[in-house]
């Protein structure tokens, strides 16, 4: 593996490394991973800190701020992010609209907040003050948005977010239209702190990347979200349910994956780029489904297939640093909460949003464009040809 010298620069000649591993593109305050180890730790607090005592407004404040708020200052945080939750109808009708079509939910997603700016007569205005008040905005709604698009996939007509309720139960209120349980309001909130923020992966990166020509905001949000859709990222929690499904039954896992692995087939959920231990976000997914599997006969079911998985792929490429990420138990997880399969990755970006506002923002602190090399491997040069004496 190559690495980059302050210009980028390795004995003299740029350096290159395929897929940018392992290489430096800044520096960040907001989460710190230890790949080795498989951990974790938002702003010095590691993961599992957050799933026990955390909420997703105080880790959206920590992420945001860099520091935990005191009481007041959370008060006032989730006040303000309960206010900017509402969308304009405008919006509701593009995602209703839109859906008639089959498109999928993260491309309703990214429609959505493309459209979403055009309501934001402070969109193209960069000031800390007002880029911070947009990032809170845009935190706020992008939740709204997955709710509705949650929604209008089934045909069913969008629930307005209510003042009263926590980020996630009003997530939750807004996708089923009842007001749920303080154990799934718990869940859901564990969900969106595990998914808050995780370094300089592809859609973080892609928001930074496009932020850094100083353009608005929306526009790197976007950019973020078409990233996230692909299956090599936040698509995978998808992959994993539906390969769960296949399945169906504990003792045909072993064999499926071994036929999988034979066509030299990637395994959804399994593998990561930083990590070559267990991902601690799937560790803390895991434990909540073994909980929900004592009383629940569906997620007993998928987890007894899930371990067998693992176990599998530990035992044959635990070597290779293959195993579980946080896409792998996740999916058991927002079923139990009812969400369905295709809503998988448009949850990930609700609870990611803050993460990457909060690279947005920073990278707007101490900004430098983004305009790295490649190494050209075209033909040399030679003289144009007129059309007409083309071969
Ligand atoms: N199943 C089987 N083998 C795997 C898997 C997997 N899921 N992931 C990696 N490997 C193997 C590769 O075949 C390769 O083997 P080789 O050295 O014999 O060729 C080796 O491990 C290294 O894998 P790369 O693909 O080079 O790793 P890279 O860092 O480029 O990719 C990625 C990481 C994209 C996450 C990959 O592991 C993968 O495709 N996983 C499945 C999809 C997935 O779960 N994505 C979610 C990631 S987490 C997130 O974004 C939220």
């Amino acid at each position: 593996m190559s690495y980059v010298s302050e210009k980028g620069q390795k004995d003299g000649k740029p350096s290159y490394s395929k897929g940018l591993e392992g290489v430096i593109i800044g520096e960040s305050k907001k989460s710190f991973i230890d790949g080795e180890r498989g951990y974790l730790a938002y702003v010095g607090i590691p993961i599992e800190q957050l799933a026990q005592n955390s909420t997703y407004e105080e880790t959206s404040f920590l992420l945001l701020h860099d520091r935990l708020p005191t009481e007041k200052e959370l008060y006032e945080f989730r006040n303000n992010l309960y206010i900017y939750r509402e969308i304009p109808d405008e919006v509701y009708s593009i995602i209703i609209n839109s859906a008639r079509y089959g498109v999928s939910p993260m491309s309703l997603l990214r429609l959505a907040v493309d459209y979403l700016s055009i309501f934001d007569e402070e969109a193209d205005i960069h000031s800390e003050e007002l880029n911070y008040r947009k990032a809170l905005r845009l935190i706020a709604k992008l939740h709204t948005i997955t709710a509705a698009i949650g929604r209008a996939i089934k045909g069913l007509e969008p629930i307005r977010p209510r003042d009263n309720l926590s980020m996630a139960a009003s997530w939750l209120y807004m996708l089923k239209g009842e007001i749920p349980s303080k154990e799934d309001e718990r869940i859901f909130d564990i969900i969106l702190i595990l998914h808050a923020e995780h370094e300089i992966n592809a859609s973080t990166f892609s928001g930074r990347v496009i932020i850094s020509s100083l353009t608005d905001m929306y526009s790197a949000v976007v950019a973020a979200i078409g990233s996230l859709k692909g299956p090599l990222h936040g698509g995978a929690n998808e992959d994993v349910m539906k390969m769960l499904w296949e399945i169906g039954t504990p003792d045909r896992a072993e064999e499926f994956i071994a036929r999988k692995l034979k066509r030299k087939e990637k395994i959804p959920g399994f593998g990561h780029r930083v990590y070559k231990n267990y991902d601690p976000r799937a560790a803390v997914l895991k434990s909540i489904a073994e909980k929900l599997a004592e009383k629940n006969s569906d997620v007993k079911n998928w987890l007894e297939i899930g371990k067998r998985i693992e176990k599998f792929m530990i035992e044959n490429l635990g070597s290779k640093g293959i195993y579980p990420n946080v896409d792998f138990y996740s999916g058991i997880v927002m079923s139990y909460l009812g969400i369905e399969t295709r809503m998988f990755t448009p949850v990930f970006a609700t609870g990611r949003i803050v993460g990457w506002v909060a690279h947005i923002l920073e990278q707007l602190k101490d900004n430098r464009i983004f305009r790295p090399r490649v190494i050209y491997v075209g033909p040399e040069e030679q003289n144009y040809i007129p059309i007409e004496q083309r071969g």
